[in-house]
């Protein structure tokens, strides 16, 4: 699973969508996260068939909207949309409780059928997590969830590193209000890096896989340069620290 992806929530179908998705294969992502409650499935397959990658070589995630009782019926459509014959990961995107196991022997079938390369949730505590494992079932390859130096989720990060569960950061970047604080932007400057930069490669040290969301092209592109520096443990830990500092300053 590539550690870096597009993410295309609330990005528009049709051209927004196209458009950046295109551009994030051409600046070398190779994993796009999208979801039927996105309404952009379409788009998202339309510019994947425009870029001429093989299949094999894009890693595509698509969510399941746990309120439709039959996932088969879910997936099937999802596959239309995006014109593929398989996606890489199907999430869950929210727990419901007291459903958790039933939605997941869907999905288990699914992966046996072939119609998803991997499964696995969203936005699940370990708590929920715990639910699932107690009743028998596969271990979820992947729990997306929001992650951040904002939302350092510290014990669902060591739970999910213990059973070998990837934890996929969302909002990564706070939806771009992380991008001012200060801390950021001191070893954004102190580095000669984007803000944004400096909250990915946070995440990705901590490793976890990031999915930022941009629909212009500069910002995918500078998004995407992450592996040609390393935050050192004294910055790390000045990061870490966020969590308890600066919640209110977010709203
Ligand atoms: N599973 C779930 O329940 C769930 C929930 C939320 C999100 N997600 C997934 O995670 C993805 C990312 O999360 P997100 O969209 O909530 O937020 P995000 O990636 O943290 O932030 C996106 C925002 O930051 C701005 N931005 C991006 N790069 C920037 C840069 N270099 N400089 C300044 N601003 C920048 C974007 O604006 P522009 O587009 O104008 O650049 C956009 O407003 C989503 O697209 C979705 O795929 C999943």
């Amino acid at each position: 699973m590539p550690v870096l992806g597009l993410g295309v929530w609330q990005m528009a179908a049709g051209h927004e969508t196209e458009q950046a998705v295109e551009w994030a294969l051409e600046a070398g992502y190779r994993h796009i996260d999208t979801a039927s409650m996105y309404r952009n499935e379409q788009s998202v397959g339309a510019a994947l068939r425009r870029s001429g990658l093989p299949r094999d070589d894009v890693f595509v995630t698509t969510k399941l909207m746990p309120a439709h009782a039959s996932a088969a019926r879910e997936l099937t459509k999802s596959l239309k949309r995006l014109h593929l014959d398989y996606v890489d990961l199907y999430l869950i995107h929210w727990p419901v409780p007291l459903l958790h196991t039933r939605y997941w022997r869907q999905l288990e079938s699914l992966q046996e059928r072939g119609l998803t390369r991997e499964i696995g949730v969203s936005n699940y505590s370990s708590d929920q997590l715990d639910t699932l494992e107690r009743s028998g079932v596969k271990t979820p390859a992947v729990n997306q969830v929001h992650f951040s130096p904002f939302h350092y989720r510290r014990r669902l990060l060591d739970y999910c590193a213990e059973r070998g569960i990837v934890l996929e950061a969302y909002s990564p970047l706070e939806r771009g209000r992380g991008l001012q604080d200060p801390t950021i932007t001191g070893l954004a400057q102190k580095l000669g890096r984007t803000a944004a930069q400096i909250m990915l490669r946070w995440a990705i040290q901590h490793q976890t896989v990031v999915i930022p969301k941009s629909s212009r092209e500069e910002r995918i592109r500078a998004n995407a340069q992450l592996f040609d520096f390393e935050l050192s443990d004294t910055d790390m830990q000045l990061l870490d620290a966020l969590d308890h500092t600066s919640r209110s300053a977010l709203g």
